[in-house]
């Protein structure tokens, strides 16, 4: 084969070669590399120029012209190859990055009351409706407020039952204590109106935090009481009675029966506990309620003279009632809640099925 045929021959088979390759070409990048490989300074078409030099001069121009074809023919179908790449790339970038406006959405968590907060708001809603005007006092209470004021003398045997965490100066002047109960709010209360110089009558609500030094099953060192109290001329247990029968009713949207059973405390007298008809068996008697068709819910009575004496009051003008309920119990009894420690767990699959964001 004389020298030119054997360089338009192998102009031809690097022609074919490039050709199926390019068509071949997986990606931009790929193509790109053969680009430089076929098309380069350093490239294949190069390498078979380098051959051109050894043939007679009359034949450059015709293996030139050759040449150009073969370099047109690689250019074009390089473009060609590229765009048909890029319009694929494009075709499967859209495709990947395609939203599905059909897809549900992402539903964001909601915080929602806990349900002690939930019980508190119901609680009081019911209390200032019935004209009940809303009071607080500090957690950290004095030993007067908590105890001497309310008709628990030092030596009063009632002080050792309420477990109190004491803070660590007992025995001085202003011995402070984690309040045990909301009572010492009645006292605040009833001793803000004297000292403005007013008089009853008063008609109070107060709630907060509470804490004893005990903790089982039932019992928490911390737990919630919302306090009732009401101070006026010739006001009588059948104020009283009237004041929880429409409260609990109303807290526990259904006609719930109410009993006052006699009881102690030192801040009340006469003093009761109140029970009312089982709300797991409607009265009927279950095990929850032992059988007796009753649960108790809460201590009252008619506020003691001695506690109107504390303060100021004259017990022969005024007379006054209270009771005071713990929030958590009352809370459990509505919602069937078997265990209290529940409420301070925070586990979120209790909070989420009780939540409210009422
Ligand atoms: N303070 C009492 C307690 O915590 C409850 C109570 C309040 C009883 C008011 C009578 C009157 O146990």
């Amino acid at each position: 084969m004389s020298e030119i045929d054997s360089l338009k021959a192998q102009l031809q088979e690097l022609q074919d070669k490039a050709l199926a390759l390019f068509a071949d070409a997986a990606n931009s990048k790929v193509l790109q590399e053969l680009r430089v490989a076929y098309l380069g300074k350093k490239g294949e078409l190069t390498s078979v120029l380098k051959g051109v030099g050894k043939l007679p001069p009359e034949d450059r121009p015709v293996i030139g012209q050759f040449v150009n074809a073969t370099k047109n023919a690689l250019a074009e179908a390089l473009d060609k190859a590229e765009s048909m790449l890029a319009e694929k790339e494009k075709a499967l970038r859209i495709e990947a990055e395609r939203i599905d406006v059909t897809l549900p959405g992402r539903k964001s968590a909601q915080g929602a009351l806990h349900p002690v907060q939930q019980g508190l708001n119901d609680m009081m809603a019911i209390f200032s409706q019935m004209g009940f005007e809303m009071a607080e006092g500090p957690e950290i209470e004095d030993e007067f407020h908590n105890f001497d004021a309310l008709n628990i003398p030092a030596e009063h045997p009632a002080r050792a039952n309420h477990d109190t965490f004491f803070f660590d100066m007992e025995g001085t002047a202003d011995t402070k204590l984690l309040r045990t109960h909301t009572s010492p709010v009645q006292i605040r209360a009833m001793q803000a109106c004297v000292d403005a110089g007013g008089e009853p009558p008063l008609a109070v609500v107060a709630s907060g935090r509470v804490y004893r030094c005990d903790s089982d099953v039932t019992h928490s060192p911390m737990f919630h009481q919302v306090e009732v109290f009401q101070v006026d001329k010739d006001v009588s247990l059948a104020n009283l009675k009237g004041v929880l029968q429409h409260f609990l009713s109303a807290y526990f949207e259904k006609d719930v029966p109410i009993r006052l059973r006699p009881h102690y405390f030192p801040f009340t007298e006469p003093s009761a506990e109140v029970d009312i008809g089982c709300v797991f068996c409607n009265h009927k008697g279950c095990r929850i309620c032992k059988g007796s068709g009753w649960i108790e819910v809460l201590g009252s009575g008619m506020i003691h003279p001695n506690v109107l004496k504390a303060v100021g009051i004259d017990s022969s003008v005024y007379s006054g009632f209270a009771f005071g309920l713990g929030v958590e119990r009352l809370v459990m009894l509505k919602h069937g809640i078997p265990d209290l420690r529940l409420f301070f767990e925070n586990d979120v699959r209790f909070l989420r099925r009780m939540g409210s964001s009422k």
